[in-house]
């Protein structure tokens, strides 16, 4: 601990308007009982931190200013506070960003990510766009063997995209992923590696993207030249995808997936929608008798035990979908690359 200076610079949600961030000085963290001390490596620029620098209604709600922001990250374990015997000095973990007390209903019923308790590393407090945090060591999991510790903050939104799939049937199952940012990349590779038997991938005017999904395994990609509605239908005998996944936060979107998706089919939505209250097709969902299911975060730790099994199977891409690495320096320039959509994943390194 010695070793680790007493002060960092951070960027930091300072003003209440676009952008608003600032790389400014913090005291280093330290320690409270059961938390551990992590020197970040890199942390990874997710749809969500888009949300907090254009200060939308959702984040204007989520976020105190003076936060440090920043949830997808891995990092080396430099310091364990009182009581922790799970992890040592030296080794390297990923963070799984949703903190919950453990005691809740929600928790003891198996749903820690939506604990009724929890706040989120990196949005209600303090997070990774800095060079060091703390987090309670449950929070901090071993990088599965073979994986790259510099790949590893992808994990958060990788479980993003298995957790959103798992919301209904992938293996043999035709699955339609709306939105193909960095999740929904994932979502396109995942799907296949978990055995289904069509994917469709859909974004707006993305050529980039659309062309990294057709890479990343997706039997047809359509964007908004097509008619995505009668494609989909038309493709899936006049039925519908088993499973769609929302991931685009677009309202238009959003109603072609309830419009696509099968009778009794499942549509799992992930997205953040800028304007809280989108127009919705009601009564496709209900004469459809669709399983609608909003996802939040990934399951603890059932997403994790998968998604580690994909990443040994080496059936993952990930370097396909990090098309770009910065100093954390350039955080201002990673935004507005990712604001743009011409990359994949987006990470800063430390
Ligand atoms: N619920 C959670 O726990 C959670 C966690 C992480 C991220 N998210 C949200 O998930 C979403 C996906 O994140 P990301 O980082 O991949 O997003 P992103 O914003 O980088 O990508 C969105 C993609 O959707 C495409 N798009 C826009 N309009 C479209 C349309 N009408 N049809 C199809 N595609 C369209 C865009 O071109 C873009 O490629 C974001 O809204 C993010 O805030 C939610
Ligand atoms: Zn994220
Ligand atoms: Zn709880």
């Amino acid at each position: 601990m010695s070793e680790e200076p007493a002060t960092m610079k951070a960027w930091t949600k300072v003003r209440a308007e676009q952008n608003g961030f600032e790389y400014i000085d913090h005291p280093i963290p330290k320690c409270k009982s059961g938390e551990v001390l992590v020197k970040t490596s890199s942390t990874s620029i997710c749809g969500t931190d888009i949300h907090i620098w254009k200060w939308d209604e959702w984040s204007e709600n989520e976020v105190p200013l003076g936060t440090i922001t920043g949830h997808e990250t891995c990092g080396e374990i430099v310091g364990l506070g009182e009581g922790v015997t799970s992890h040592k000095i030296g080794e390297m973990v990923a963070i799984e960003c949703h903190l919950a007390d453990w005691t809740c209903p929600r928790c003891l019923e198996g749903n820690a990510h939506i604990c009724e308790n929890g706040t989120i590393f990196g949005l209600n407090i303090d997070g990774a766009f800095g060079p060091y945090f703390t987090i309670p060591a449950q929070n901090a999991r071993q990088i599965p063997t073979g994986l790259d510790p510099g790949h590893a903050s992808i994990q958060d939104p990788l479980g993003n995209a298995i957790h959103t799939l798992t919301g209904g049937p992938v293996n043999g199952a035709t699955v339609a992923i709306h939105g193909l940012g960095p999740i929904g990349l994932f979502a396109v590779n995942a799907a296949k590696a978990m055995g289904a038997s069509m994917v469709i991938a859909i974004d707006w005017d993305n050529r980039y993207r659309m062309e990294m999904a057709r890479e990343l395994g997706a039997d047809l990609v359509l964007g908004k030249d097509d008619d995505v509605v009668a494609r989909i239908l038309e493709i899936t005998d006049g039925r519908g995808a088993d499973n769609t996944c929302e991931f685009s936060g677009s309202p238009s979107a959003l109603s072609n997936a309830i419009k696509s998706t099968r009778m009794g089919g499942f549509l799992n939505i992930l997205s953040v929608y800028a304007n809280p209250t989108p127009p919705v097709p009601m009564n496709e969902i209900v004469f459809r008798y669709l399983h609608l299911k909003g996802i939040n975060g990934r399951k603890m730790w059932s997403t994790w035990d998968l998604m580690h099994e994909l990443l040994e199977a080496g059936a993952i891409d990930i370097e396909r979908i990090i098309t770009h690495r910065l100093p954390i320096e350039q955080f201002q320039q990673g935004m507005d690359l990712a604001r743009s959509g011409d990359c994949g994943k987006v990470v800063l390194d430390f």
